[in-house]
């Protein structure tokens, strides 16, 4: 039996790995390894709780800092851990300094590395997540590529040994629990709210958050929206709030700020909108999953399908644009399956074990 150390740290990873682990541990042992970037009860103990996730066999308590800060001590604190443990393949998800972290510290051991969500590109190298995956994706030895698209990109970059392609395990956690969140979550009563009535907002990406007077402009224009609009606060967005005091302005309106929800609620909240506005990668992907429209206050975005079937708009943060998008949204006729089948991580685990150790 193969022995698989994963790395998570952040939000979208718990809700990654859940699935996979579900699957994972039918047929390897796996040792669960929270790096401690994301440290708060609604950014991490929820997830673990909702989705049962086995407790971390190792919490590394990195905590927030500099991404050369952070990103330096969790490679020292995994490298530690992988000299203990040795297992036959480091596995990390996505694009966070978590992920690049598992890479780094276990390339440089020679422990094969598995890449889910490999192959992602939005080619814009002001965003931290870019160079997080060109690293990661060019040390991995499996790569698990959710689309075609991160396929044909990887062989751009001649990578070819070791990818495959395997659907997004990111529709396995949301068909998994869609139903569960119809029976357990409260949240639209909760917010009074009403299915259809509201949008659903999210804003974490530096680009939207660090700049007090960007960060207004979304808020305000959020604000103004024509249905009330629900924004679950990332604590990035919260703290540069608080600190430039742009809470009063922004509460004007329609707007209804609430702490960051666990994954049952955000699933209600996804499904019954009218309209998704977000600057999220994961929520642009459960928003096709859920057939509800979504705005992307970006100018680009790895997830290109959502765009070209018609699903989502990328905006930017202007306001007559985001405005524009909100009134004029025509909901394609066509949804294709662009995701796969909802059995990507059985996919992944058949590879992985088949794999073995691996043979360079
Ligand atoms: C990180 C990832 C990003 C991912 C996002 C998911 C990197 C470079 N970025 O961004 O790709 O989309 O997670 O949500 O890895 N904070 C808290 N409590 C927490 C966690 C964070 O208060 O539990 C605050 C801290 O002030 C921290 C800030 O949020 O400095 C940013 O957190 P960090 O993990 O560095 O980056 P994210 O913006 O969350
Ligand atoms: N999410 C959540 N509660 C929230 C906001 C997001 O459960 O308040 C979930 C969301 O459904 C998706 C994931 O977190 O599955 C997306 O994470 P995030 O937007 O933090 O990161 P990104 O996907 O942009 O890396």
């Amino acid at each position: 039996m193969i022995t698989t150390l994963t790395i998570v740290g952040a939000r979208p990873q718990f809700i990654k790995a859940a699935p996979v682990s579900r699957a994972l541990r039918c047929h390897a042992r796996e040792i669960l390894v929270h790096t401690g970037q994301h440290y708060d009860r609604g950014m991490s103990a929820i997830f673990f709780e909702e989705l049962q996730l086995p407790e971390p066999d190792y919490n590394l308590c990195i905590g927030s800092g500099s991404h050369g800060k952070q990103t330096g001590e969790m490679l020292i604190a995994i490298e530690e851990v992988l000299l203990k443990e040795r297992p036959d393949w480091v596995l990390v998800y996505g694009d966070t300094n978590s992920t690049l972290a598992g890479a780094l510290a276990a390339v440089k051991l020679h422990i094969p590395i598995a890449h889910i969500e490999a192959g992602l590109r939005s080619f814009n190298r002001a965003m931290p997540e870019e160079h997080n995956r060109v690293l990661t994706d060019h040390a991995a030895d499996l790569l698990f590529c959710p689309t075609p698209h991160a396929v044909d990109l990887l062989a751009q970059e001649g990578i070819t040994h070791g990818v495959h392609l395997t659907g997004d395990v990111m529709l396995d956690a949301f068909l998994y629990n869609a139903e569960l969140a119809d029976r357990h979550s409260a949240i639209l009563t909760e917010l009074g709210l009403q299915p259809r009535e509201y949008y659903l907002a999210t804003l974490h990406r530096p680009a939207n958050t660090d700049d007090p007077t960007q960060l207004q402009t979304l808020l305000s224009t959020l604000a103004k929206l024509a249905l009330p609009v629900v924004l679950p606060l990332h604590p990035r967005t919260r703290y540069q709030i608080e600190q430039h005091n742009l809470l009063p302005e922004s509460k004007i309106g329609n707007l209804k700020l609430v702490e960051p929800v666990g994954y049952l609620d955000m699933l209600m909240l996804e499904r019954y909108a009218q309209l998704i506005l977000t600057d999220s990668g994961g929520v642009q992907k459960e928003a096709y999953m859920a057939g509800v429209p979504c705005i992307t206050l970006r100018e680009e975005t790895e997830w290109i399908e959502t765009v070209e079937s018609g699903w989502n708009v990328l905006v930017g943060a202007a306001p007559e644009h985001i405005q524009a998008a909100a009134h004029d949204f025509a909901r394609p006729k066509d949804h294709p399956a662009l995701y796969g089948d909802g059995h990507a991580a059985e996919r992944i685990t058949e590879i992985l074990v088949h794999s073995g150790p691996w043979k360079a």
